[in-house]
């Protein structure tokens, strides 16, 4: 498919180099274009550079990987001369609009032994700045150096990524380029729990900062004592 990706850094080359050597199209777009051809060459595999509105326009799939602070001018960007129309989703219209967008973002703000969020739901904002965008959190767990590695299993449990979303199409497409990395792919609920997720990243990755063995903190699911509800609704749909 074809993959925008909006930021040229760390996590830009981690998803994007996996997602073309598994065959997508890939136009990364920044804010130079010396920066943008460098995470081209970087990712490989015929990926171009672009500009962040080419990049958004090139998109089936857009990958938001810029810092936090930089997403309101970025929604801005992308949306390039598609002026928000007063005949779209809610009244209003984005180049993403009808698109899968995915949020990898971070709040990160630094705190005494760990960190903090500086906005309590990124993925949620980006979904009302880009009206109709079909948003899916994930990816903002872990590492790019994990993303671009090619360890997939730890302790023999495949590596897995939560994804959150309102959209099952999105999701499952988002899915589908989780597995594209040899990640497991785990739908975690709806958009409203992206703040979640956005905290546990938070929380775990402080942790891990400050040197402490997350994994340990948490036993494996048969020993956790988590027993679903008769007739509850499975949070897995595979
Ligand atoms: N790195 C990780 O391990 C990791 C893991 C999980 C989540 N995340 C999250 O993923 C996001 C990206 O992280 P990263 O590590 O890839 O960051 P990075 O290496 O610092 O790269 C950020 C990219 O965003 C671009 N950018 C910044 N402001 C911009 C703007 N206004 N318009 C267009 N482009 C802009 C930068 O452009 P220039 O090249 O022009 O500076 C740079 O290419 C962050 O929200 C972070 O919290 C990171």
């Amino acid at each position: 498919m074809r993959i925008g990706i909006i930021g040229a850094g760390d996590m830009a080359r981690a998803l994007g180099g996996g997602w073309a050597a598994a065959g997508h199209e890939i136009a990364v777009g920044a804010r130079t274009t010396a920066r943008a051809a460098a995470a081209a060459a970087a990712i490989g595999h015929g990926a171009r550079a672009a500009t962040v509105a080419e990049a958004a326009r090139f998109g089936e799939a857009t990958l938001l990987a810029v810092p936090v602070d930089a997403l309101a001018d970025i929604l801005r960007t992308s949306n390039g001369d598609n002026a928000i129309a007063s005949d779209g989703v809610d009244g209003r219209v984005h180049v993403f609009t009808d698109r899968t967008v995915i949020d990898c973002t971070n709040a990160f703000a630094p705190d005494p032994g760990g960190f903090v969020l500086s906005e309590p739901a990124v993925a949620e904002r980006i979904a009302t700045a880009a009206p109709g965008a079909r948003v899916v959190k994930a990816f903002n767990l872990l590492a790019a150096e994990v993303w671009a590695g090619s360890e997939r299993a730890f302790e023999g449990r495949a590596l897995s990524v939560p994804l959150c979303g309102d959209d099952a199409e999105a999701v499952a497409t988002v899915a589908a380029l989780a597995r594209d990395l040899k990640l497991h792919p785990v739908p975690a609920g709806g958009l409203r729990r992206a703040r979640y997720l956005e905290a546990a990243a938070a929380f775990v990755v402080g942790l891990w900062f400050s040197g402490q063995d997350v994994r340990a903190m948490f036993p494996p699911l048969e020993s956790a004592f988590a027993v679903p509800d008769e007739g509850g609704l499975p949070l897995v749909r595979e």
